[in-house]
């Protein structure tokens, strides 16, 4: 099986309050799309790696992966993302050679994501899960709120989803097709990938996620993730 990588990082990272794009944030000595496909290629599971990256900074993230000097023998390829994160996917999924079989998509904001989490994903598709999705327990208290006020929802049988998501290939770029009407506008986009597999009927298996794979959305994300990489260092 050849597995590819879809990493997702033509976002704006407006809501870092940041003005370069997110994935181009310095982390303690490396940018936020270079820790994420470093993360990626350490599992030695990913073949190939696709980047959406936003149009206006083409050139910036190509210096960027360039100089984070990732494994020599993983392709790197640089596709311009879309309006919105389902665009930016179903763009890289455009990219990917025939033979490959089974695709990981994963956010560069998750920068932090632990390798072996990567490698579980992949083996359970491998194992015959068509969509996988890595999960972690939520700790706050939940509510629905409504006209009345609010109800609080059974947590133990909920949890986030996070990335990467790991899916047989031909499945995904079915439920994109199938969506393809919504991905130009943000509001009625996907925000992930499994869900748009979920929308065809089919199982979404579930494998541990990880702490250290949270998103970098907020400037206070972005100081979490800077004090986890100095502790490391
Ligand atoms: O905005 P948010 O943090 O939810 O985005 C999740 C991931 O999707 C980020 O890594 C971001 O760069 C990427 N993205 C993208 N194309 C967009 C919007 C977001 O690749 N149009």
């Amino acid at each position: 099986m050849r597995v590819a990588a879809v990493l997702t990082a033509a976002g704006s990272g407006s809501r870092l309050g940041h003005e370069l794009p997110k994935a181009l944030v310095d982390l303690g000595g490396a940018t936020v799309v270079v820790r994420a496909a470093r993360g990626l290629l350490a599992s030695g599971v990913v073949d190939l790696l696709v980047v959406t990256v936003p149009a206006e900074h083409q050139g910036a993230f190509a210096a960027a992966l360039t100089a984070g000097e990732l494994e020599p023998d993983v392709p790197v390829t640089l596709v311009v993302g879309g309006a919105s994160r389902q665009a930016s996917v179903a763009a890289g999924l455009r990219e990917l050679p025939a033979d490959v079989d089974v695709v990981l998509v994963h956010d560069a904001a998750r920068c932090l994501t632990p390798p072996a989490m990567v490698a579980r994903v992949v083996a359970a598709v491998r194992a015959g899960h068509r969509a996988v999705v890595p999960t972690v327990a939520v700790t706050d208290t939940l509510v629905e709120v409504g006209p009345d006020g609010v109800r609080t929802v059974d947590r133990t049988t909920l949890r986030a989803v996070q990335t990467p998501q790991g899916f047989d290939r031909a499945l995904l770029d079915r439920a994109h097709r199938a969506a393809a009407d919504r991905a130009h506008d943000e509001r009625q986009a996907a925000t992930d990938d499994a869900s748009l597999c979920a929308a065809l009927g089919e199982p979404v298996a579930t494998v541990d996620g990880a702490d250290e794979a949270f998103k970098i959305t907020t400037a206070r994300d972005l100081a979490v993730a800077r004090t986890l990489v100095k502790e490391d260092a």
